[in-house]
């Protein structure tokens, strides 16, 4: 009998043991599951993204030529105007003071449309680009010194994370400070006094089958956020929700264009009152 017990008690623990071995099997099965559905989700999630920044970026190429195509037309217009303009001022000592002062009331306002018309054109012709080796963080302090009287003026903190172990990036150094100093004024105009512009910038030297070295810049500031139905138009051009005579919503376009002909992307996060970042990805050839 105690024979028989001490079988029926192996037997027991041989059963119990399997079952352990069986819940540790649908266990690791169940993670299975699990981190294939996350990586399935993930995936989704980047096709998701991929597929809206194509369409955006088609969507902001479109209406780029639309621009570039009615400021060509304009520009036409307004060359002879100015010139007429400026034959009318050569002779000045025919025309009354009252006249002179309209003409040249009239003479800042073509000359402020043809400066916005120009930087649209810019960017749609075929220039031949310059590309140098590049020190990013000097391209930012120069952008910030530019900056500097608005900055003070409208009480703004400027925290610079800016490692000193940066790549030198092959850019046209201007071009990349006009996207700074453009960053920063949206900035400055989204923020309270008080406020805060925290810039960092981060090597990504990995090479991997899809992503070549990078260095990724951050503009995160403590303003007023962009709202979830004004984001996806930022980056047109003039696209704007400031006043008349304050925004020519130019700006992110401009960036847009400029990072795009580096061959890097430009992306903006943000959620009203919860600030604004704006995240630029450069490579490193
Ligand atoms: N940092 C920011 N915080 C909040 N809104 C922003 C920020 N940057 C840009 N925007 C929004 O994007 C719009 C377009 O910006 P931009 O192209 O620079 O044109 P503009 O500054 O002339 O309006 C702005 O009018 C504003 O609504
Ligand atoms: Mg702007």
């Amino acid at each position: 009998m105690a024979e028989k017990g001490k079988t029926g008690k192996s037997s027991v623990k041989k059963l119990e043991n399997n079952l352990k071995a069986v819940e540790d099997q649908v266990l690791l099965y169940a993670k299975d599951l699990a981190r294939i559905f996350t990586e399935r989700k993930e995936k989704d999630r980047q096709i998701e993204l991929t597929k809206q920044q194509l369409a955006r970026s088609a969507r902001i190429a479109l209406l780029g030529e639309l621009a570039a195509g009615i400021a060509h037309e304009i520009n036409n217009m307004l060359v002879p105007a100015v010139g007429n303009l400026s034959l009318l001022l050569m002779d000045r000592s025919n025309l009354s003071e009252k006249a002179v002062e309209r003409l040249e009331l009239i003479e800042q306002s073509l000359s402020k449309a043809s400066g916005m018309l120009q930087q649209v054109l810019d960017f749609s012709r075929k220039k031949p680009e310059k590309r140098e080796p590049m020190d990013i963080c000097a391209i930012l302090g120069q952008s910030l010194s530019l900056v500097k009287y608005k900055l003070t003026k409208n009480q703004i903190t400027v925290e610079n994370n800016l490692l000193p172990d940066l790549p030198k990036l092959l850019v046209d150094d201007a071009q990349i400070e006009q996207v700074f100093t453009n960053l920063t004024l949206n900035a400055i105009d989204a923020m309270e006094p008080g406020g805060t512009l925290r810039i960092d910038a981060t090597n990504h030297p990995e090479k991997s089958a899809k992503k070549q070295p990078y260095v990724e810049i951050l503009f995160e500031d403590t303003g007023s956020g962009i709202p979830p139905e004004i984001i996806d138009h930022v980056f047109e051009p003039f696209y704007t929700t400031k006043d008349t005579g304050r925004g020519t919503g130019l700006g992110l376009f401009i960036c847009y264009r400029i990072i795009e002909k580096h061959g890097g992307t430009i992306d903006v996060m943000s959620a009203s009152d919860q600030g604004t970042q704006f995240k630029i990805c450069l490579p490193v050839s």
